[in-house]
């Protein structure tokens, strides 16, 4: 798999957020540091590439602001700059368990486009690096690392209530997938990932932080 430098990465970044600002950059520079410290802990997967990946899953937010469209806009982007391998990443990060049914934004795509996303998840395997950056995307808010949990109900809170979108079985098994993703991930490296990550139960329970007393 082609990879771009890091320099190259952030350089796409800092133009996103000039175009498009928002947290998105600073999501996706901390799902990157997840990837790269949980990476780091597995024999057989490379921590640069990881870091990469994370870095870009969302590189989509560029083109602008939209909700599932960010998907394909990502996956067109490194196709058009010529890492057409890496862009699935754009794509395979949202869908733990392929069932675009189970996304709760609004599809603000052109309809051959979500046929390209349902066609496209059907004929991809997925590898640990797909499994490690949805893991990492829902670990990461907008700022801090949490407890996956705690994820999963503010992303449902923000845009269900939003779209109106019922919770339904699709979704519940999604959230099912995302959990044994994380327990795959700590099964693999023989603990819990968010050991490894800083500040997690402050984060998650509103502790104040003992780092910086
Ligand atoms: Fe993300």
């Amino acid at each position: 798999m082609k990879i771009p430098n890091i320099d190259l990465v952030k350089i796409w970044l800092k133009e996103g957020d000039s175009r498009n600002p928002g947290p998105w950059v600073k999501h996706s520079e901390l799902v990157g540091n997840a990837a790269k410290i949980i990476a780091k802990k597995i024999d057989n997967l490379d921590e640069n590439k990881a870091y990469i990946m994370g870095l870009i899953h969302d590189i989509g937010r560029t083109a602008g602001i939209a909700e599932e469209r960010h998907t394909i806009d990502g996956y067109n982007f490194l196709k058009e700059k010529g890492y057409e391998d890496l862009a699935r990443i754009c794509i395979t990060h949202c869908f733990p368990n392929k069932n675009i049914k189970a996304n709760i934004g609004i599809w603000d795509c052109s309809e051959n486009e979500y046929k390209f996303i349902k066609n496209f998840l059907l004929n991809c395997e997925y590898d640990d690096y797909d499994r490690l950056i949805q893991l990492c995307d829902c670990i990461a808010m907008e700022d801090k690392y949490v407890m996956m949990e705690k994820r999963l109900i503010d992303v449902v809170l923000r845009y269900n209530l939003k779209n109106q979108v019922p919770i339904g079985i699709p979704l519940l098994e999604k959230w099912k997938k995302y959990l044994e993703i994380k327990d795959y991930f700590d099964m693999v490296i023989g603990t819990s990932i968010y050991s490894f990550l800083p500040n997690v139960i402050e984060n998650t329970f509103g502790l104040v932080n003992s780092n910086s007393k």
